[in-house]
């Protein structure tokens, strides 16, 4: 996986080094092949018009590879897959220089061809040595190489030696010192080593493979770390019984250095603080003991990666609030992310856990801020946080669990509504039924020989139909009423006015305003 994930990578900067190369030239319409040796095979990568750098690479590249000069029907195929091909060294004859032989037909139907001589025969530079030396409790590979080491990289394989599963690791210097938790105690491992050329991006090949057997442990035994937040100790065992004059020593080391850590120098305790070191570091740290008494020193290390290993605090100030019906959270990062390194050290996620108590669910949300909708009434509502780096997948420490408990659900304002509306209600009836009683009961103590005025009789009506009309009278009939109200004084005019009036079809059409006909045209009856 590991090797796959590499070579990618190198596919990866050799093709941005050719798209490099390229960049400024105008002619795009070539094809761009490298052919680079690895140490069991030839590889030709190729490209055109930046197309293999897409994700969905579309060129389809057809290439052939022959020796210089053979006959086009001794071409053997190179298949290439995304972009690459290989040509296996036992494949070819090594007397012979080779051509490949790269056609394409773009999207656009345009053919395109290119050819690349290359030698069997040439080899890139010869293989770094390496030899393993294990002391004072370190296991540290040295290697060899004639370049000027500023320009390499260095892959190193470790495999134990009765395997084939093989570990990787990747070193900018020439002394790697191989991590204490790599390595089983009295297990043999081998190691071998590849430079790679970050200027010419050339591989090496692999040195030829030293083996070792990793030393047993020293005193002091049992070397831990306690790490809270951005205080780290490291912690050992010593038998002060039989040894009480003995001092220790913490290291940080480093390449091929080891630097006394500050406050850690011939103590007598058997913890030393080593707080000074980088949270985003990854350590290996070396306790060393001299026992005084019997004049012997010996060292102990361990991988000691803070960002990985620290406890980190848990958020202490959650703030909870409802307001219409919502529940807002805000959790404030713990106190010791004032620390600038450590909250620059990832894009801090804060990571919410909220359940209820009716319902039992708990869901998680990622945000500085929440927001819980739509809350239930009588429902206590109870929140945890942390915080927390996906990247290095760290995690703080949970915060306690702050709970609020929403009001009962007020009906106060729905009793009001319902009563108010019942009330309209009641009353309309009741008018409805008293309507006609009423108009009758005028009539007969104000009007007992007459007829009601029609401004009362319209007012009151007397059946539920004409109630119910009363206020929607057309404007024809209310003229027609003004009519009659002033007949007495003037019964010629009148006369003449109440007819044009009432010769409208309106008024005669709605005669059932009345139960008495037609009240106009009566009363001009009267009058004349
Ligand atoms: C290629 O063709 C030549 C004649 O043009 C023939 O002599 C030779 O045997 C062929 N080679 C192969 C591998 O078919
Ligand atoms: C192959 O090419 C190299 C140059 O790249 C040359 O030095 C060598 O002589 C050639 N070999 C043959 C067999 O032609
Ligand atoms: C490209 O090559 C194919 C055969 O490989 C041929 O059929 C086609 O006509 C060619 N197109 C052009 C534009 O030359
Ligand atoms: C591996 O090393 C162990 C000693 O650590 C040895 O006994 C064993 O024979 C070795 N196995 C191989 C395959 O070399
Ligand atoms: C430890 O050192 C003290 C003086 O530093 C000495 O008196 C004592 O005898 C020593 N203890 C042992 C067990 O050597
Ligand atoms: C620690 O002890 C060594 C000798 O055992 C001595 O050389 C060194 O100066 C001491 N360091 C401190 C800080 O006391
Ligand atoms: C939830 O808690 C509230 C207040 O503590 C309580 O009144 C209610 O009955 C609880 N609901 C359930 C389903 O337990």
């Amino acid at each position: 996986m590991r090797e796959d994930m590499a070579g990618r990578l190198v596919i990866l900067l050799l093709v941005t080094w050719m798209v490099g190369t390229a960049v400024g030239t105008e002619g795009l319409e070539t094809i761009d092949i490298l052919i680079i040796k690895s140490i069991d095979k030839f590889t030709a990568i190729l490209d055109w018009n930046y197309q293999c750098l897409g994700e969905d690479v579309k060129v389809p590249f057809t290439a052939v590879y022959k020796k210089i000069g053979a006959p086009e029907n001794e071409s053997q195929e190179c298949v290439v897959i995304n972009c690459s091909c290989n040509i296996s060294s036992d494949l070819l004859d090594y007397s012979h220089n080779y051509t490949l032989l790269v056609s394409a037909t773009t999207p656009e139907g345009k053919n395109l061809s290119n050819s690349q001589d290359f030698d069997p025969n040439y080899t890139s530079k010869p293989p770094p040595h390496v030899s393993i030396t294990s002391s004072d409790g370190l296991v540290m590979v040295n290697i060899l190489t004639p370049d000027p080491p500023n320009l390499e990289e260095y892959h190193l394989t470790l495999r134990k030696n009765d395997s084939t599963e093989q570990k990787f690791k990747f070193s900018r210097f020439r002394s790697y010192i191989i991590p204490p938790n790599e390595l089983l105690l009295g297990q043999t491992y081998c190691v071998k080593v590849q430079v790679y050329n970050l200027k010419t991006m050339e591989l090496s090949q692999f040195s030829p493979e030293d083996c070792f057997t990793a030393p047993p442990q020293e005193l002091p035994t049992n070397l831990r770390t306690e790490a809270l937040d951005l205080t780290y100790l490291l912690k050992w065992d010593w038998d002060f019984d039989q040894s009480p004059n003995a001092t220790f020593s913490v290291e940080k080391c480093y390449q091929d250095v080891c630097t006394k850590i500050k406050g850690c120098e011939n103590i007598t305790n058997s913890q030393c603080d080593c707080s000074v070191l980088y949270f985003g570091g990854n350590y290996i740290l070396r306790a060393s003991v001299y026992d005084r008494q019997r004049e012997v020193k010996s060292s102990s290390v361990i991988q000691f990666a803070p960002y990985l290993e620290t406890v980190l605090g848990p958020p202490k100030d959650l703030k909870m609030r409802i307001e219409n019906n919502v529940l807002f959270v805000d959790v404030s990062k713990p106190e010791v992310f004032k620390n600038a390194e450590l909250d620059s050290f990832c894009d801090w996620l804060t990571h919410l856990k909220y359940w209820n108590n009716s319902t039992l669910n708990a869901e998680e949300e990622k945000f500085p801020f929440f927001m819980i909708e739509s809350l239930e009434a009588s429902t206590t509502y109870c929140v945890k946080a942390k915080m927390k780096c996906p990247d290095y997948n760290t995690n703080s420490l949970y915060s306690e669990v702050n709970c609020i408990t929403t009001d009962p659900r007020s009906y106060l304002v729905a009793w009001i509504t319902g009563f108010t509306f019942l009330g309209i209600v009641v009353i309309s009836v009741v008018l409805y039924i008293c309507f006609c009683p009423l108009k009758r009961y005028v009539k007969h103590v104000f009007f007992p020989s007459g007829k009601l005025p029609s401004s009362i009789d319209k007012g009151l009506g007397d059946s539920p139909l004409a109630c119910i009309k009363q206020p929607f009278l057309s404007h024809e009939e209310e003229t027609t009423d003004l009519c009659y109200i002033v007949q007495t004084s003037d019964p010629e005019e009148l006369v003449q006015i109440n007819c044009k009036n009432s010769s409208n079809a309106n008024s005669q059409d709605s005669g059932n305003y009345s139960n008495d006909g037609q009240p106009t045209v009566e009363t001009v009856t009267n009058t004349q």
